[in-house]
């Protein structure tokens, strides 16, 4: 199953709702722009290609959904504008939606809404293709009997299908590697324990979760021989945006000796940023760190302020290889990471 699918016939746009894993396997159905740009505010679609693909086929929504005697081009404009703006730090929402405009604009005369779903359709498909080519390139750097770190999740669910990082892992499975994976939780969302531990578990791949504080003490132990991580946005100097926490992986790797490699479609390196620090880093509603409930009660106490930084940023100097379909790239960033990055 692929977390988001089209029906033309509604058309809808059908997609899992992350927020309910691993209890329940709910699909909502978004029939409007609207309904698409709040799934991916409130994170019922997460991680950077798969909130792409859904903001793609929301385009086709909203010129479906013009009324008559209403301009159809102002109504995909006005839609492109609120889907962007649904969450900031993912490069991929934007590539994704000029992309989408891009690939469409000479099919007008189908109508507008037929070109930008089978446009859409496209794009999901080539999500896919590119993710298993991303996996075969990054088996390579795994060894059988390694443990792996990973954080987030960069699996089917973040992505249309199959993952850029956990996509690699799935790859050296399929290949009879045998791994086994600590999963950081990821906290404050979940992302590991309820997302990637319920894929893993589809996919018979042995693992175990760790509290995010727990990452530098295997690390010091000697227990990882490769930390996988994904990104939301890589800069022109290979600086990386990826899930709050990363950075602390990445040090703590730096620190040990163990290859820290950030795997990414190509559609996620952002040349037109030159650095971390021009990264926009989302801030999300500190409830989400508060409202944690630990033994049927919530865990920080009534009147607590936080701080709920999404993302943060990873230098270049600590990221070993990208990973991309278009093979593994190794410093200088500026260089390798123009040199795939097609115009
Ligand atoms: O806030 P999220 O869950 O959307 O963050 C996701 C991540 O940080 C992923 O690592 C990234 O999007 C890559 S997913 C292939």
């Amino acid at each position: 199953m692929r977390s988001l699918w089209w029906d033309p016939a509604g058309p809808t746009l059908h997609l899992i709702d992350q927020r309910q894993l691993p209890g329940r396997l709910v699909v909502l159905e978004l029939k409007t722009a609207d309904a698409v740009a709040e799934a991916i505010r409130t994170m019922a679609v997460r991680g950077a290609p798969a909130i792409g693909a859904a903001a793609a086929f929301g385009l086709a929504l909203a010129a479906a959904g013009t009324k008559a005697g209403r301009d159809v081009e102002a109504e995909v404009h006005r839609a492109s504008a609120r889907l962007r703006a649904a969450r900031p730090t993912a490069v991929n929402l934007q590539w994704a939606i000029d992309e989408c405009l891009r690939r469409s604009g000479p099919l007008t005369e189908r109508g507008r809404a037929a070109a930008l779903a089978d446009a859409a359709q496209a794009m999901a498909d080539e999500d896919v293709e590119t993710n298993r080519t991303i996996g075969r390139h990054g088996a390579a750097l795994l060894s059988d009997g390694d443990t792996v770190l990973h954080h987030c999740n960069t699996g089917a669910l973040a992505t249309v299908d199959y993952g850029t990082a956990l996509g690699v892992i799935r790859t050296a499975h399929e290949q009879g590697k045998r791994l086994r994976v600590l999963v950081d939780e990821t906290r404050p969302r979940l992302q590991g324990s309820r997302l990637t531990a319920w894929e893993l578990e589809q996919y018979g791949i042995p693992y175990a979760i760790i509290a995010d504080g727990a990452a530098g003490h295997m690390l010091q132990r000697g227990e990882v021989q490769a930390v996988l991580v994904g990104a939301d946005r890589v800069a022109a100097n290979g600086d990386v945006a990826n899930k709050i926490g990363t950075y602390m992986l990445a040090l703590a790797a730096h620190d040990n000796h163990v290859p820290f490699y950030c795997v990414v479609p190509t559609s996620t390196i952002d040349l037109v940023t030159p650095n971390g620090s021009a990264i926009p880093i989302e801030e999300r509603d500190p409830a989400e760190v508060l409202d944690l409930v630990h033994q049927g009660q919530r865990a920080a106490p009534e009147g607590s302020q936080a701080l709920n930084p999404a993302f943060d940023i990873t230098p270049a100097r600590l990221v070993t290889a990208f990973v991309t379909e278009a093979g593994v790239l190794h410093p200088p960033y500026p260089d390798t990471l123009a040199q795939v990055k097609s115009p």
